[in-house]
């Protein structure tokens, strides 16, 4: 498969580009860059000397000549691109928040209007994968919501609250730096941010009510100085308490024959660079403390990409995502 990449030259893009050197079936042809087209890709990722020629471009939609396209771009640009895809029969994964929502929740949570709006699959595949397989586009899940509803899944039924607190690498704000993630306010230190009004748990809520759940959703995020990884702590409030024993038990039959969740103690290291999510789970007669662990860039963002192109075109769901984690 021939693969463009829209948005190129930022951390989903280049991690994209990293994870598709070891698929069997892919190759990239396109990486697009506004800023910095007609200059090699290793000039903004030197990490990929060696393993790539390839140089940004910058086509017109129309002229993006590829057999899947993934679109690593802000949300809003990628409304801009999405619906000409599809109408070219071209497999898309939007790894923006333009196709998460329904629409009326999209734009009251992005304070936007969407421009071309259709509905999509929400790529989380432990979740749905039969909707994805096959799919012609796909609107890949958040990074925080990945592995937060993972981590509440196999409960959410049985939860009437579920509060999420996760803490993130500075990665996940992506390539440009802002007063936020720069580094006199990142190394050495650890802040809250968005207590109440991240708008990752708009997808949190969808999914858990998706569950058949009617169990209220809180999410606060925090950054800590680290550069990939996110670990999220879900406090999961049942009506009736569980046993450990009980709760592991739902967990294995949940993820027991999933690849890419692992029902082990989970740490930012152990899962670095792969499309892992790690997790365990620890029950306090009515609250249950899950914990999981993902890397944002692969399961959060460009490896759970990828699987869900491997379902949407036939591949091996492994296919260029059994790279094993970087410890220590
Ligand atoms: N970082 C994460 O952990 C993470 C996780 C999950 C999802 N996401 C989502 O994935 C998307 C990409 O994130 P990222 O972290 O890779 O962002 P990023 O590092 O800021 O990169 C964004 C890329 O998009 C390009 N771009 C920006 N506006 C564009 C436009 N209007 N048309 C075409 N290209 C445009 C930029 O390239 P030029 O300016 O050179 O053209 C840049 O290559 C975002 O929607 C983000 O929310 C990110």
């Amino acid at each position: 498969m021939d693969i463009a990449i829209i948005g190129a030259s930022g951390y989903t893009g280049g991690e994209l580009i990293r994870l598709l050197l070891s698929h069997s079936r892919a190759s990239v042809v396109c990486a697009t860059s506004r800023k910095l087209a007609g200059k090699p890709v290793t000039s903004v990722h030197p990490h990929l000397g060696g393993f790539t020629d390839l140089s940004f471009s910058n086509p017109a939609v129309d002229a993006i000549d590829a057999d899947a396209v993934f679109l690593a771009v802000p949300h809003t640009a990628a409304m801009k691109y999405a619906g000409d895809l599809v109408d070219r029969g071209i497999k898309t994964v939007d790894l923006s928040a333009d196709y998460r929502l329904p629409k009326e929740v999209y734009e009251t949570i992005y304070e936007v209007p969407h421009t071309r709006y259709f509905t999509a699959p929400y790529g989380l595949p432990e979740l749905h994968r039969d909707e994805i397989t096959g799919a012609s586009f796909i609107a890949n899940p958040g990074c925080f919501p990945t592995g937060a509803i993972l981590a509440a899944a196999p409960l959410a039924s049985r939860a009437r609250t579920i509060i999420f607190d996760s803490k993130t690498g500075v990665s996940g704000a992506g390539v440009n730096p802002t007063a936020t993630t720069h580094y006199p306010n990142v190394g050495d230190n650890f802040i809250a941010y968005k207590w109440t009004t991240h708008r990752h748990v708009a997808e949190m809520r969808m999914e858990i009510s998706r569950l058949g759940s009617a169990a209220k959703c809180y999410f606060t995020p925090h950054l800590v100085p680290a550069n990939r990884g996110i670990l999220t702590t879900a406090h999961v409030l049942l009506d009736e308490p569980i046993e450990q024993e009980e709760a592991e038990a739902l967990y294995r039959s949940w993820y027991g024959d999933e690849f890419f969740v692992r029902l082990q103690k989970p740490s930012l290291a152990t899962v670095r660079g792969s499309n892992f999510c790690d997790m365990a789970v620890e029950c306090e007669g009515t609250r249950v403390v899950v914990v999981s662990a993902i890397d944002n860039l692969v399961k959060g963002a460009s490896g759970q990409a990828i699987q869900n192109l491997n379902l949407m075109t036939g591949c091996r769901e492994t296919d260029g995502l059994t790279g094993v984690p970087l410890v220590p």
